[in-house]
């Protein structure tokens, strides 16, 4: 893959790297070949791993813990990233998710409810919070972009996806709002990209991965998309290239989304002895 210089003098926030299969890992890697400055963060948690650190110093940019589910984390965020980078933020990635519920394996028909309220507010009002406290503090620059990562059990049941779909949903509806709002303001652009199964610890974390991820390689015309492949559309959007583009949800699946079902998957069945036409 070259390099283009795509975001030559921007500055960056960038949420979600825990260790170097996390989404966002590939992301902070390609952002810095793509010329920008950036700060990482996650939460204190997160840092407890060490594993942020190793790519603070590849990429040669500062770390800063927050929780983003709490607003005054996130204002001093923003302050602190405008400090530390010289300037008002030009793109932000928001590569967060979690569920309780998911981690402990609890049937989506008797959820926890206050696990549920923690899914939501970490995977999706977190951007609601994110943007509004970029909006309050006027942090980030005309034209500036702003990307989530989503997955289709938004718009479609994933049976074991659980109230991460509920997520999914609401973080893709909250794009598409503040998309208006801060499109008509500032230019700010924001965009979801809807990523195939990734061997992350987030994607792991859901129960049957391992055949979510064969079955979506199998259905998808160009096979599961990469994280570095997400990583790229990811340019792509913080780039000035996709100026015009907004309040979108953008496929990053290998064509899975537009898929009813593929030769290669009618053929496993016939294999395993099912399916067989008499
Ligand atoms: N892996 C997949 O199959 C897949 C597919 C589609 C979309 N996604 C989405 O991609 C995004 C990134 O996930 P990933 O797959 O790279 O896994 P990951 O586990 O590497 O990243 C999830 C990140 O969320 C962070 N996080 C959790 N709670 C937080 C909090 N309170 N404050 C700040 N950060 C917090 C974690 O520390 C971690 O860095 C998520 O939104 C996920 O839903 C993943």
């Amino acid at each position: 893959m070259g390099t283009y210089n795509l975001l030559k003098g921007k500055r960056g926030i960038i949420f979600g790297a825990l260790d170097e299969n996390s989404i966002a890992w590939k992301v902070a890697i390609r952002a810095k070949e793509e010329g920008a400055n950036f700060v990482l963060t996650n939460s204190p948690l997160a840092l407890r791993r060490k594993e942020i650190f190793e790519l603070a110093k590849k990429t040669g940019t500062q770390v800063i813990a927050t929780d983003i589910t709490e607003v005054s984390e996130l204002e001093d965020l923003f302050e602190e990233s405008m400090k530390i980078l010289g300037g008002k933020i030009d793109f932000v990635l928001h590569s967060v998710g979690m569920s309780p519920n998911v981690r402990k394996n609890i049937p989506y028909i008797e959820l926890d409810y206050d696990y549920m309220h923690k899914t939501l507010d970490v995977s999706a009002i977190s951007l609601h919070k994110v943007l509004a406290v970029a909006k309050k503090l006027d942090a980030i620059n005309e034209g500036g972009s702003v990307v989530a990562l989503t997955y289709i059990a938004a718009h479609r049941t994933f049976s074991s996806y659980s109230d991460m779909a509920n997520a999914k949903s609401m973080l893709e509806s909250i794009v598409r709002q503040f998309g208006y709002h801060y499109g008509v303001a500032k230019n700010v652009r924001i965009n979801s990209v809807s990523q195939s199964p990734t061997r992350t610890t987030a994607g792991s974390g859901v129960s049957g991965f391992n055949a979510f991820f064969n079955y979506a390689n199998s259905m998808s015309p160009l096979g599961n998309a990469d994280a570095d492949s997400c990583a790229n559309t990811c340019m792509f959007l913080f780039s000035d290239l996709s100026k015009m583009i907004t309040m979108q949800t953008i496929y990053n699946d290998g064509g899975f989304s537009s898929m009813g079902i593929s030769n290669k998957l009618i053929n496993q069945y016939i294999d395993a002895g099912c399916g067989e036409d008499k």
